[in-house]
């Protein structure tokens, strides 16, 4: 295999890959199998189109120790059941190239654009986009049907880019909720930051002074109430407790969570089945 062929395989191509830790691969496996089940269920439906949208796509591969794993924008393209528009941006220059040139061995590279910019200035112009393929459809097709994988690494990821993906009627999210990084935050005082993360002020009334364990759950909770505004469906599950995936500490702290949020019950119900395959209950190697 030279590298051009191993650009679309989980080996090292000679191109940037990203660093990353345990919590990677259940994150991504979650991802993965969430895909897997709604792209074979929505394949044949006759949605105007289907996006992928990745807001902070990273190069495409992640190394956990030495192991190369497939990098989210990557699992969602070479999906059995592709999406039929995809829509990366990654800020840092190098590895939005190395996107670029591992995407560009892709036979469907002609549906995807790779955007080099701020999460949070790149979500407008999306928008517009599937606002003007909705606007364009036929009488016979539906509207679009669109996942939001966003991941961020910390605080970058401003409430009101949530809130303008929301706005398009079938956006689904999957949204990486770092708790130690909001935790940092507060303790560095990062007030604004965290102000944009949230939307508002709110996080501050949360139960923030008592116990780890339930100062981390309060602000999962409150970013889930801020989901619950924008009308998305928020429920706890009997049987799997929360509605997010957490991933815990040796403490039985969350460090991670993974956040579903969907306006529809259907989106809720495949999310529940991805769960199920994917959760893990302890991280090794996280002793904070
Ligand atoms: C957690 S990593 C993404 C990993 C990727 N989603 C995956 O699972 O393979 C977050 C990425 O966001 C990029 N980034 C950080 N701030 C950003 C911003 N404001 N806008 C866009 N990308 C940003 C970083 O360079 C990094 O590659």
């Amino acid at each position: 295999m030279d590298d051009f062929e191993k650009h679309l395989q989980p080996v090292d191509d000679g191109l940037p890959i990203r660093e990353s830790n345990e919590y990677a691969r259940y994150k991504l496996k979650a991802l993965e199998i969430y895909i897997q089940i709604t792209n074979t269920a929505m394949r044949d439906k006759p949605w105007a189109e289907r996006y992928y949208i990745d807001l902070q796509a990273g190069p495409g591969k992640n190394k956990i120790g030495n192991e190369i794993l497939l990098g989210s924008p990557l699992i969602a393209l070479l999906n059995e059941y592709p999406f039929t528009q995809y829509r990366f941006n990654e800020l840092n220059p190098e590895l939005a190239q190395a996107l670029q040139q591992r995407i560009n061995t892709s036979p469907l590279h002609n549906r995807v654009k790779i955007y080099q910019k701020d999460a949070n200035e790149v979500v407008t112009e999306i928008c517009d986009e599937i606002r003007r393929v909705e606007k364009s459809k036929t009488k016979e097709q539906w509207s679009t049907l669109n996942l939001a994988f966003l991941d961020p690494e910390g605080l970058e990821l401003h409430w009101s880019t949530v809130e303008q993906l929301a706005q398009i009627s079938k956006m689904d999210f999957i949204i990486n909720f770092s708790t130690s990084g909001i935790i940092r935050s507060i303790g560095a005082n990062y007030v604004d930051a965290v102000n944009r993360f949230f939307g508002n002020a709110d996080w501050q009334s949360g139960d923030l002074s008592g116990d780890i364990v339930k100062r981390r759950r309060s602000l999962i909770d409150i970013y889930l109430n801020q989901l619950k505004k924008l009308d998305y469906f928020i429920e706890i599950d009997p049987e799997l407790g929360t509605h997010d995936i957490s991933f815990k500490n040796s403490r039985n702290t969350e460090v991670y969570s993974l956040i579903f949020a969907s306006k529809s019950q259907l989106g809720d119900k495949f999310w529940r089945q991805a769960r199920k395959s994917s959760s893990p209950r302890r991280l090794p190697g996280f002793g904070d």
